[in-house]
């Protein structure tokens, strides 16, 4: 590494969030809450990484109040008794000097009945095509419609109550939003299916509800991606043009920051230019980009459960493109969980004693 990397630990300063430095920790789930209540070990997993200088922690996926939400009963959930655990776990972030946002996770067609909370109730989605092609499922109603978004509305003023700094939605690796976004799985006819800006109304109709609860000042994040688990090559635009279609409504709707999974963040997203996807986001939307994806790593996260090593996209290439404000901020995962101090120690010129990420270290996630 040679370029100096203070600009990682330049203020973030936008109108509805301000942050110490442009790091924020990735959302990762953990399944370490059993009953979906987060205990001691979650408050203390993650005031271990606001101590480690994080700009902004993205909790793992904590899934709404909704009976087909979640697919795991370890997931922390968001909502009744588990509110009092997110409480704890916000209260230490602050008081270790960092700021927290929720990711507010709907499984939809994803969700495994057999290991959730309610595993004789039916998956859902947007129709019957199971991502994976596995489950049976069944296609929403109007009224599975809007009592998925009035639960989007009460996790949210439920983050704003609890005092978490902003909030993300969960639209992407093929999980419910996502999977309205993906046209082989969304055929509806009805005003969330056709055309790329109709796939997005669902989530427009969400935005909208949890910006009506959260009030104007209040920072939304949406997380979408390409790819989709288990379905690597999945495109829900195949064009700037389509990506405009998509995201512009999503803004209207009252999204603040962009947060563009990619497996690795060096990767251009469409042809004839280097952007990657929080670029082109950016680009497109005017709108602040996160940009996350194998950040000090030299092995991406789908590779790390594989057993591959793939080598790529260093520090270095990660300072050039935030330098050229392709995009505002970076998320870190994996390079986190085997290092909560990974920050810390890149601000401080510590890079040899960074721990590096071990395949290993996803069995504990501590
Ligand atoms: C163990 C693990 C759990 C993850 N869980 C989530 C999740 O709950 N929500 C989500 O949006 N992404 C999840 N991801 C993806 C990460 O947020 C991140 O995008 C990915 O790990 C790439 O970043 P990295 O290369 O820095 O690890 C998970 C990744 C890992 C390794």
């Amino acid at each position: 590494m040679t370029r100096n990397t203070s600009l990682l630990f330049k203020p973030f300063v936008s109108e509805k969030l301000q942050l110490k430095n442009r790091l924020l920790m990735a959302p990762m789930t953990r399944s370490q809450s059993p009953g979906g209540i987060p205990g001691q070990n979650v408050v203390d997993y993650y005031r271990r990484r606001a101590e480690g200088e994080i700009g902004l922690i993205i909790t793992e996926g904590t899934t709404i109040n909704h009976p087909l939400a979640s697919g795991d009963k370890n997931v922390p959930c968001f909502h009744g008794e588990a509110l009092s655990g997110w409480q704890n776990v916000v209260s230490e972030v602050h008081a270790a000097g960092g700021k927290i946002a929720p990711q507010l996770w709907h499984l939809g067609a994803m969700r495994k009945a057999e290991d959730s909370p309610h595993p004789d109730l039916v998956s859902m989605g947007p129709g019957d095509i199971s991502p994976m092609g596995e489950e049976s499922i069944r296609p929403m109603s109007m009224e599975d419609i809007e009592q998925v978004i009035a639960a989007y509305a009460q996790g949210a003023a439920d983050a704003r109550r609890l005092g978490f700094d902003a909030l993300e939605i969960h639209g992407a690796h093929g999980y419910l939003l996502d999977q309205f976004f993906w046209k082989k799985v969304n055929q509806r006819s009805d005003r969330f299916g056709g055309s790329v800006s109709k796939r997005a109304q669902f989530a427009v109709e969400v935005v909208q509800a949890i910006r009506a609860e959260v009030g104007e000042d209040f920072p939304i994040i949406m997380r979408f991606s390409q790819f989709k688990i288990g379905n690597y090559d999945a495109r829900i635009a195949e064009s700037p043009q389509e990506l405009e279609q998509l995201l512009m409504p999503l803004v209207d709707a009252g999204v603040d920051i962009f947060h563009a999974s990619q497996r690795r963040f060096w990767e251009a997203e469409f042809p004839g230019s280097d952007l990657n996807l929080a670029g082109w986001s950016k680009k497109i939307t005017g709108k602040p980009g996160i940009t996350v994806g194998s950040v000090g790593l030299d092995i991406d996260f789908i590779s790390s459960f594989a057993g591959e090593d793939a080598q790529g996209g260093g520090l270095d290439e990660l300072l050039e493109r935030l330098e050229h404000d392709e995009f505002d901020l970076v998320a870190v995962g994996r390079a986190l969980i085997s290092d909560p101090a990974w920050a810390k120690k890149i601000h401080a010129g510590q890079v040899a004693e960074v721990t590096t990420f071990k395949r290993e270290d996803l069995a504990s996630l501590n």
